[in-house]
Parts: C-alpha cells; sequence; structure tokens
C-alpha cells in the first residue's frame, strides 16, 4: 500500500537526462538489460522510467496511447518486470507535457488506469504547462491549484489499487517541500532542471539547505535526477562529489546516462555499496552542510547506528588539503574513521588529521563507532 512505499529514497533509471525525448523502447529495454548486467539492480537501482516523449494520441474513449515508438508499452513493462525491475512512466497535470506531448488534464483517473493495466509502479508529474492555468493567480491560489492537480493524481492513482510511487515535479515552486507529503507525493523536485556540470551539481545540493525536517521515510527532497556518466561530468572525482552529496541528502538516486555505453568508473561510482547505504539509511534524516571555509565544504549526516556520514568537498580546480573539526560536528576525539569511497579503515582521527583533498573532488567518510 501507499505507506509502505519509497522508505528509503526510490533509485532506478531515468530517460531524461540522456535521451530527452527522442527516447525509444528498445532504449528502455537496454536500460533494463544494463541495470542488471552492470551490478546496478543488485545495488539497489530499481524503477526504469520513461520520461516525456512517449505519448501518442487519444482515441475515441479518450485513452491515452503511446506513440509509434512505444509499440506495446504493456509489452515493456512486462520485459522491465521480468528482470525483476520496476517500471515507471511521465505526464503533467496540464494539457500539455513540456516537450509538447498531451498531457493529463480533465483525463487524470481515465490515465491512471491506463498505467495500471499497463503495470506502472512510478508516476513523475510535471507541472510544464499547467503553469499557465495559474497565470495572475495570487502566490496562495497558486499553490492551492497545484495542491488541488497534484492529489487529484494521487487519488486516481490510489483508486487503482496498484501501489504507485508518486513523484512530484514542479521546480520547487510554491514551496513544495512544506505540502508535498500532504497531497501524497512521495518525492518532490525542489530546483530548476540539473545541467551535467559541476556548478548545477552543487547548486542543485546547496538549494537542499534548510529542507531535511521536510524529508524522511515514504517522501524525499528530490535535488533532481543523477548527471553521473554524462557528458560534462566525465571526471571521476567530480562524479564522486555529486554521488557523495546525493547520498548525504538522502536524495533519490535516479540514474540519467547512457547505461549500455557507461565507462567502468561511472558503474564504479553509481555502485559503490558504502556509500549507497549512507543514501539509503533506514533512519531517513537528509545531512546538511554544516561548515564551508572558503573553497572546502563539510557535510555531514547522522546514521541509524549513530555514526556521521562526512563529504569534505574540494570546489577548486586543483587538490588541498583539509582538516575536519570533529568538536564542532559533535564527535569526540580520537574517532574511528572509515573512507567510504576507497573502502578502508583509517584507524582513529583527531582534529589535527590532513586529507588531501583532490580537485573538484571529494573525501567521504564515515566517522565514530557504530552502535549496532
Ligand atoms: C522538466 C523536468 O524538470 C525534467 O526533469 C524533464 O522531465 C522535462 N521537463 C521533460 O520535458
Amino acid at each position: 500500500d501507499e505507506a509502505s512505499l519509497a522508505r528509503t529514497p526510490p533509485m532506478g533509471w531515468n530517460s531524461w537526462n540522456h535521451f530527452g525525448a527522442d527516447v525509444t523502447d528498445a532504449d528502455i529495454r537496454h536500460a533494463a538489460d544494463a541495470l542488471v548486467a552492470s551490478g546496478m539492480a543488485a545495488a539497489g537501482y530499481r524503477y526504469v522510467i520513461i520520461d516525456d516523449g512517449w505519448q501518442g494520441q487519444r482515441d475515441a474513449q479518450g485513452a491515452m496511447h503511446p506513440n509509434a515508438k512505444f509499440p506495446d508499452m504493456k509489452a515493456l513493462a512486462d520485459y522491465v518486470h521480468g528482470k525483476g525491475l520496476k517500471f515507471g512512466i511521465y505526464s503533467s497535470p496540464g494539457p500539455q507535457t513540456c516537450a509538447g506531448y498531451g498531457g493529463s488534464l480533465g483525463h487524470e483517473a481515465q490515465d491512471a488506469r491506463t498505467y495500471a493495466s499497463w503495470g506502472v509502479d512510478y508516476l513523475k508529474y510535471d507541472l510544464c504547462s499547467f503553469r499557465r492555468s495559474m497565470d495572475g493567480q495570487s502566490d496562495t491560489a497558486q499553490t492551492a491549484m497545484m495542491k488541488a492537480a497534484y492529489r487529484l493524481m494521487r487519488q486516481s492513482l490510489d483508486a487503482t489499487g496498484r501501489p504507485i510511487v508518486f513523484a512530484l515535479c514542479n521546480y520547487g515552486w510554491g514551496r513544495v517541500w512544506e505540502w508535498g507529503a500532504e497531497v501524497g507525493g512521495n518525492l518532490w523536485r525542489t530546483t530548476d532542471d540539473i545541467q551535467p556540470n559541476y556548478e548545477s551539481i552543487l547548486f542543485n545540493a546547496g538549494a537542499q539547505q534548510g529542507l531535511e525536517r521536510f524529508a524522511g521515510p515514504g517522501h524525499w527532497n528530490d535535488a533532481d535526477m543523477l548527471e553521473i556518466g554524462n557528458k560534462g561530468m566525465d571526471s571521476p572525482d567530480m562524479e564522486r562529489t555529486h554521488m557523495t552529496l546525493w547520498a548525504l541528502l538522502a536524495a533519490p538516486l535516479i540514474a540519467g546516462n547512457d547505461l549500455s555505453k557507461m565507462s567502468a568508473d561511472t558503474r564504479d561510482v553509481l555502485t559503490n555499496a558504502e556509500v549507497l547505504a549512507v543514501d539509503q539509511d533506514v533512519r531517513g534524516t537528509p545531512g546538511r552542510r554544516v561548515m564551508q571555509e572558503g573553497p572546502i565544504q563539510i557535510w555531514a549526516r547522522t546514521l541509524a547506528d549513530g555514526t556521521q556520514a562526512v563529504g569534505i568537498i574540494n570546489t577548486l580546480n586543483h587538490s588541498l588539503t583539509a582538516k575536519l573539526d570533529l568538536h564542532a560536528l559533535g564527535l569526540s576525539s580520537p574517532v574511528p574513521a572509515r573512507d567510504l569511497w576507497q573502502h578502508r579503515d583509517l584507524g582513529s582521527l583527531d582534529s589535527k588529521h590532513v586529507f588531501d583533498v583532490p580537485s573538484l573532488g571529494v573525501v567521504m567518510l564515515k566517522l565514530g563507532a557504530s552502535k549496532r
């Protein structure tokens, strides 16, 4: 049932960041194949999500059909399910999606039934043209309109009896984090679209600052889909920074690269089990940036076992050394430390320990003795 959905941040893959609206049935099958072959499925990536671009026309009864690039949506969902994965799709509460395909306005219950009949397990619902209907309204009225639109689709999904993760996408409008859970969202985007570059990664992570208390099991702040493995993000250190921040934020991990062509480095970043365990920590409490000293940012997150996961981020394009003020992190010194990217115990450290942090890179640690 709905209450058991997304107890930890959803993990999966979505077509948009690499394929855009040019996505085809074959691309989705190849992504599902590669999720399994790469070890990502075993590492927890579960949802295969078609973003914008699958929609065709409505028939005389109003039912939405996929376009020619998706000859048989039910067969595609069966294929994805046959790999032990879950199947996700995309629509908009407006008349059109952002890429100009048909949205769900006026067809919400019908579309929800169509999705359920195909075997959909996840719906991303993107504001897009719904914005136009909000023009000229007060902020309060706009927020009420968005809440009603999202609630209507949540209720329509529920009415099908199929458990469907509901991903709100309204770019953070109307402070969606304050009401996303109330309208039945399991995650909600907090910003405009992520881009495959370092500035965008840091910006989107920074935008989560102060939103920690709105997230928890079943309802998450979504810092947007991953750009790891995409053009512009091709340094492994940048990729590790992206992954570290999303894990410390308890952000959904929805890969957005071409899985059938990824490098071994990219695969290793996406599947590092110790880093994924931080993201998926059952306590579900997002971390935050606790310190910023010049080019160094320290991010920290408290985990269920009482330890802290910490990221030391170097925002300069040359390597730096940095120290950790353990007292400021609320830790007693010395403290047992483990390097999560290197899979290496560092012994007991005090605040004088010097870390080498690579250019536009990160050191990610687990600090403290596990209480379990
Ligand atoms: C805007 C969203 O923010 C993106 O993630 C993507 O879904 C596009 N729309 C699709 O048109």
